[in-house]
């Protein structure tokens, strides 16, 4: 599936006091060299600020991790958990449409999100409030069909079930997510057919399920009240608010087409570059065209 950036993007981003503390402590995690490792946290951290990841918050990120530009967009085209255009602002609902939850109804689930929602995937509902798409397989295929809004999945779904969940949501409500229909995890549809002894003791909810409702930030955004996540092997992390010095304008003096593609050539960093022709580095001659190399340099082709 083709997934471009958005056509209308902002012009800069920045993270948040607060959010820049938290991306440098993360970096800290990894070697020193290999920061581009947290490139995944970092650039959720931006969506999750934004509500969307925008051109500039992934060139944003690049940048802190000292990586290819290009490098961080390949990371943000290809998973869908980053979103590429504005969502919804209560919720985006993702509907897997793989085998099984296309066999087990993803079709009628689609349809209902066309109506309710909006007609086209990506599309924002007229109130600005949701917003849907279609996507691959969320692992969760015995409880098929299946949905993920926010950060939790609600399986065994039926149209009737979503409609009701989108109406609750719509109202303010974030309904119990995991499966819809009384059953426990992924067990058989009729109940338990092995390891059945203990059933009576167990909790009311799977583990999944339950700590969604503990933390209850289905649907929630970052606003500061998370738990933090601390870097204790490296207090300095905490404190260090040196403020991100981003690079020039993304895009400078070549405006975004329809297509979100601008022509840009990056500054080089490397000295990976193909040798003048005639000298390697280190001053080691290198083949014309027809010639041979061994390690006493070009050779004349054998006739
Ligand atoms: S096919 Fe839908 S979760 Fe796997």
């Amino acid at each position: 599936m083709l997934r471009r950036l958005h056509h209308d993007q902002p012009a800069s981003f920045a993270f948040t006091p607060a959010n820049l503390k938290w991306a440098r402590g993360q970096m800290t995690k990894y070697p020193e060299g290999r920061q581009a490792s947290a490139i995944i946290p970092l650039l959720f951290r931006a969506q999750e600020q934004e509500g969307w990841l925008t051109r500039a918050a992934i060139e944003y990120v690049a940048d802190l991790l000292d990586m290819p530009r290009i490098r961080a967009l390949e990371v943000a085209t290809f998973y869908f958990m980053f979103q590429l255009s504005p969502v919804g602002s209560v919720a985006h609902i993702q509907i897997c449409g793989t085998t099984t939850c296309m066999i087990c109804g993803a079709e009628d689930l689609i349809a209902v999100c066309r109506e309710l929602i909006a007609p086209n995937p990506h599309q924002v509902s007229a109130d600005g409030r949701f917003s849907w798409e279609e996507v691959e397989c969320l692992g969760a295929c015995t409880n098929a069909p299946m949905a993920q809004i926010g950060k939790d999945n609600y399986e065994d779904l039926t149209p009737d079930v979503l409609r009701d969940l989108i109406g609750r949501f719509a109202a303010g409500e974030v309904p119990r997510p995991g499966p819809q229909n009384g059953r426990f995890g992924a067990e058989a549809k009729g109940g338990p057919t092995a390891l059945t002894e203990g059933l009576e003791d167990r909790a009311e909810f799977n583990f999944s399920v339950q700590r969604a409702l503990d933390l209850g930030d289905t649907i929630k955004r970052i606003d500061g009240t998370e738990v933090p996540l601390r870097t204790p092997w490296n207090p300095q992390a905490e404190i260090d608010e040196t403020p991100h010095q981003p690079e020039p304008e993304p895009g400078h003096d070549h405006p975004i087409d329809s297509t979100g593609i601008t022509t840009e050539e990056a500054p080089v960093k490397s000295a990976a570059r193909m040798p003048d022709r005639g000298t390697a580095p280190g001053g080691t001659a290198t083949a014309e065209p027809g010639q041979q190399v061994n390690e006493d340099g070009p050779q004349d082709e054998a006739k």
